[in-house]
């Protein structure tokens, strides 16, 4: 028991701050997506009900040994019983942040952060001083962009690294002085705001011995900007398809630009991959297609009913983002990129075989036989889980050969049923007779390399119409997949489900428990045999997040009376010890409180602890996380700080009193212990 229990009540009410967005902010953030009905007009079921029948047997089989257990004590499931027997775990000891508004990044006693570098700071050796009053698009592309979101770090010996950072969207309302919308503004604006998305790589240096890290002195040759502009390459099956094609890039083999990059991930063989998430705010012109064409784009969401969306209006700068002229572009984003961050002069790939769709992020385990797997969440309500496993093993040290992996291989999509009796899954939450959320799954092949495995869809169309083609084969329809990550120490892998408003009742299903979903949930999926390449798995909901004291939260069967509040769960990591660390997205809308970091055990008797670790400023999502391989420094990336604010009037000043900079931060014990620790 911990020698103090966190507090469970919730801050008293500031009318000033949290509280839901404001439309404007919906619109520069995800294209207004939840004002609009959900995208997956599919009528796949909520309840995994085609393997109803055979799950059902097979339940039976199982029956007596798991309501014997967890049914008779009620809280307790079967999966916490066999985790609590594996004993003692190690547990984050340090004194908890306790829920807040304040405009500051708050740590725990005994701990110091320090902001490594915020939007507009150089990246490039000699780029220009940031210079809000006259910010230029040539003044960006060398700097820091804005809105980080993932953060990776690829290590170069005890005391340098490279740190990759997402720059996934901008907020023009508070980059530039009187903004109202793409239709009025400056041209050399929409420049900028292209130029401040992508990524960067910054090199860092570890101060002395510590767990802080800065941006480090001299030329930095690793140091590198990659933007809207930046030239991709397409690799993979779909690469050169006609549907990639446009005017600009006749052979459909490369792409200008990355854009919307959410969360990402490290792979084995050194290199980063990030997720392009809501892609359908930078086009124009869905309404002049052709009906098929409409029909595709508004599968992603893209408008096309002539209810433009404005407010970027890149097309007024570069005529590719009007699908009316060239309607194959929406077509070349929605990708995994991969970036080598060692070589500055590598030329970044769209990785078409890991399908097109909302990528959140895509995180990497290895499976028994040495192949590489790659988890991803398709992050829209309704939509779907992925996993691609390669044909090929993974050769440590060959990096050519590593750098093909994911071109060939078989792209699949997450079919789940529950094995609770569906009367028991009635939306609220309440646990059903057998004590837990949970069942079984399937990977559902979608396409190989060489074949389509859908009906109707060629390879290519499968890879580029990837949502379509995991409708028609009846994919499980989840709240929001976010970051879905392998746990480096048991090879669990967990998914964020952040939340779903637009869940009926009658639509909850035991992976789903909560209709509507106010405050999300996690999901925690066991391969078959232990094995990332397994075809089947087991799953079960170890986190109902939400305020403790709400009946329809669940942590893993742990005192209630001993966790924290948590909403949004978004982006996930793990520590050296396989505790989960949770970042969120909506804790100010949610719960009325910022949002922050959470670490919570998922293994041993202190499976469902979860407490906060971190908060960050008035109305910025807690983006990163990560925790260093030597367990001693936590990266945070604190996204949109004041985001219903504007230049005239902010509604944060964080990180430095004036104005508010979406910032890359680094925590560390003072006394030189693991994150974590008291
Ligand atoms: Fe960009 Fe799904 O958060
Ligand atoms: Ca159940
Ligand atoms: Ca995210």
């Amino acid at each position: 028991m911990p020698e103090s229990a966190p507090r469970r009540r919730l801050l008293p009410l500031f009318a000033d701050v949290g509280g839901g967005r404001s439309p404007k902010t919906c619109q520069y953030r995800c294209g207004n997506a939840c004002f609009h009905p959900a995208p997956n007009k599919s009528d796949n079921p909520y309840f995994g009900d085609i393997f109803r029948a055979v799950l059902s047997r097979r339940t039976a089989l199982q029956g007596a040994a798991v309501t014997g257990g967890a049914g008779a004590l009620g809280l307790s499931s079967a999966g916490t019983a066999a985790a609590n027997e594996r004993g003692p775990s190690p547990r984050p000891t340090f004194e908890a942040v306790q829920p807040n508004n304040d405009d500051a990044v708050t740590v725990p006693t005994g701990y110091d952060h320090h902001v490594i570098i915020r939007w507009g700071d150089p990246v490039l050796p000699g780029a220009p001083e940031f210079d809000f009053e006259n910010q230029t698009a040539e003044a960006q592309a060398q700097q820091f962009g804005y809105n980080c979101d993932y953060v990776g770090f690829h290590q170069l010996d005890d005391d340098h690294g490279l740190l990759w950072v997402n720059h996934e969207y901008t907020n023009e309302e508070l980059m530039f002085a009187g903004y109202t919308d793409g239709n009025d503004a400056d041209p050399e604006q929409i420049r900028v705001a292209i130029a401040a998305h992508g990524g960067s790589i910054l090199e860092l240096e570890r101060q002395s011995g510590t767990g802080e890290w800065r941006l480090a002195g001299g030329d930095r040759p690793f140091n590198r900007r990659i933007t809207g502009n930046t030239p991709f390459r397409i690799s993979g099956p779909a690469a050169g398809h006609e549907l990639l094609r446009t005017e600009a890039d006749p052979e459909g083999h490369e792409v200008l630009g990355t854009l919307n990059n959410c969360a990402g991930g490290y792979t084995p063989w050194g290199t980063f991959l990030s997720g392009e998430e809501n892609c359908d705010q930078y086009f124009v012109g869905g309404d002049q297609v052709s009906a098929e064409e409409r029909e595709a784009l508004a599968r992603y969401s893209i408008e096309v009913e002539g209810d433009t969306y404005v407010g970027r209006r890149f097309d007024r700068v570069e005529e590719r983002f009007d699908l009316a002229k060239h309607p194959n572009e929406a077509n070349r984003f929605y990708w995994v990129v991969e970036i080598d961050p060692t070589d500055p002069e590598s030329k970044p790939t769209k990785r078409t075989m890991l399908g097109r769709f909302k990528h959140e992020g895509a995180t990497t385990a290895i499976t028994s036989d040495g192949r590489v797997a790659v988890y991803m969440g398709d992050d829209e309500r309704f939509e779907y889980i992925y996993k691609f496993v390669s044909a090929k093993q993974y050769v440590k040290g060959s990096r050519k050969h590593n750098m093909s992996l994911l071109d060939t291989g078989t792209l699949y999509v997450g079919r789940l049923s529950g094995n609770s009796p569906e009367e028991e899954i009635d939306g609220t939450g309440t646990l059903p007779s057998d004590g837990e959320f949970d069942g079984k799954g399937e990977w559902v092949p979608l396409a190989s390399n060489t074949e389509s495995f859908v009906e109707g869809f060629t390879l290519e169309e499968v890879l580029i119409h990837t949502r379509s083609a995991a409708d028609a084969v009846g994919a499980t329809k989840m709240d929001r997949p976010e970051d879905f990550e392998p746990s480096p120490v048991t090879g669990k892998v967990y998914c964020c489900l952040t939340n779903n408003d637009a869940r009926e009742p009658g639509q909850a299903d035991e992976p789903n428990p909560r209709g509507p979903n106010k405050h999300g949930h996690i999901l925690e999926v066991v391969e078959d045999g232990e094995d990332a390449g397994a075809e089947s798995f087991t799953w079960n909901v170890p986190i109902v997040c939400g305020d403790p004291e709400d009946e329809s939260t669940y942590f893993a069967g742990y005192d209630k009376s001993k966790v924290m509040p948590v909403s949004a769960p978004d982006n996930v990591t793990f520590d050296k010890d396989g505790n989960l660390w949770i970042a969120t997205d909506g804790q100010p809308s949610a719960l009325e409180i910022n949002d922050g970091l959470h670490v919570v055990p998922v293994e041993g008797r202190f499976r469902g602890e979860l407490r906060t670790f971190a908060t960050v400023p008035v109305e910025a999502e807690c983006c990163g996380p990560l925790i260093s391989e030597d367990n001693k420094t936590a990266f945070l990336a604190p996204q949109h700080p004041g985001e219903n604010g504007t230049v005239e009037e902010p509604t944060s000043t964080w990180p430095d009193g004036d104005f508010p900079r979406p910032s890359v931060v680094c925590v560390w014990h003072t006394g030189g212990r693991d994150v974590g620790a008291a």
